[in-house]
């Protein structure tokens, strides 16, 4: 059994840099045709120029017989000025800007500190089109961890799009009920991006046998009640939901340690992982529109020309994708690192 669907897009991914980027911007390249790479880069990517210079460094790192067009978002912080607004609108490249709660995730420390004094910035985000794509959690430590994005939406999204209801926004990575809630009840100007590993587990994956470093990422898995909320607003078929895979690469010795960063690299064999779980919620017909569809419109962009062929083969994800010196501090441990996955995408396709 096989099935085609329109080349999909990843409209969440982190593509790090220098060696890295070189290391893992091609698997991204060999499913999706157009990614929406995040910012989050040390120093970060907060104007026009260095974005285009990135991308660069991006299309350098991937073979150039691949259909790959990277899409990008730009780093809001509390200096972003107007210009970088009119910058980012008259620019092809890119689709929006990131916001980063300070302190909330990986590289957010320039992040935004106060949502008021950018009220003016995000009318002008409105009225060109630029989409804000929101890392959606409150970052007060006295707060739950497990709470932190159904209190961003209260606190901070639902004023934020009753002020201003035309700007468009992307909730990323939903994690919660609320999340699904949030972006299925308001108007389609909201989106949300779901990723494979929020789809597949819940927050017991973290904790079953000891501490897997392996499945934390920001926002946390939540309870299993939420997974399936996530399940089924992602098989819904409703277009608001799409597909951003979040895939966050680190090494073993950046997440094995005793204070290890969150991400999780997922790019090689997101599409495969994705068609599972689509196949057994018994709605493959409805993976096109959230991988190549949905996210397309939202960002009023035509549907991309070529196609991606999956079929049902069982392969192995590898354990490890080696690094440079070939030590285990450099490689890099993939989502479901070392079990089957019974979808494959088919060579010479795409
Ligand atoms: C991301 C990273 O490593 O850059 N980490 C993660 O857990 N998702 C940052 C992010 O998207 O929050
Ligand atoms: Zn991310």
């Amino acid at each position: 059994m096989e099935i085609t669907i329109i080349r999909p897009d990843d409209w969440h991914v982190h593509l790090r840099d220098g060696e890295l980027l070189e290391r893992v911007a091609r698997f991204s390249a060999y499913q999706f045709s157009r990614v929406l790479v995040m910012p989050n880069l040390n120093p970060p990517i907060t104007n026009t120029a260095l974005c285009l210079d990135y991308r660069d460094r991006i299309l350098r790192g991937v073979p150039g017989e691949l259909d790959f067009n990277p899409k990008m978002s730009l780093y809001l912080t509390d200096q972003t000025s107007l210009q970088d607004v009119f910058d980012a609108a008259s620019c092809e490249h890119v689709l929006g800007f990131k916001l980063y709660p300070a302190g909330a995730t990986t590289h957010s420390e320039q992040g935004v500190t106060r949502i008021a004094p950018m009220m003016r910035l995000m009318e002008e985000m409105a009225k060109h089109d630029t989409v804000l794509q929101v890392h959606g959690e409150v970052t007060d430590q006295h707060i739950d961890v497990f709470d932190r994005e159904a209190m961003f939406i209260d606190q901070i999204l639902l004023p934020l799009h009753e002020e201003i209801p035309d700007l468009r926004i992307v909730l990323e990575h939903i994690t919660t009920r609320q999340g699904v809630e949030f972006v299925r009840d308001t108007n389609s100007n909201i989106a949300g991006t779901i990723t494979p590993h929020h789809l597949l587990y819940n927050r017991n994956v973290m904790f079953s046998g000891g501490i897997s470093p392996h499945h934390y990422c920001l926002p946390v898995l939540k309870r299993e009640e939420h997974r399936m909320a996530l399940l089924d607003a992602a098989t819904s078929g409703n277009p608001s939901f799409f597909l951003g895979t979040d895939s966050a690469p680190h090494t073993r010795q950046n997440k094995e340690t005793s204070c290890g960063c969150a991400g999780i690299f997922s790019a090689i064999s997101a599409m495969e992982i994705y068609a599972e779980i689509f196949e057994q919620a018994n709605c493959i017909d409805r993976l096109e529109g959230f991988a190549s569809r949905f996210g397309a419109d939202f960002y009023q962009l035509p549907y991309n020309t070529g196609t991606l062929t999956l079929e049902k083969r069982n392969w192995k994800i590898p354990l490890y994708l080696d690094g440079p010196d070939n030590e285990s501090g450099d490689q890099i441990t993939p989502l479901k690192a070392g079990e089957q996955v019974s979808w494959a995408v088919k060579a010479g396709d795409g």
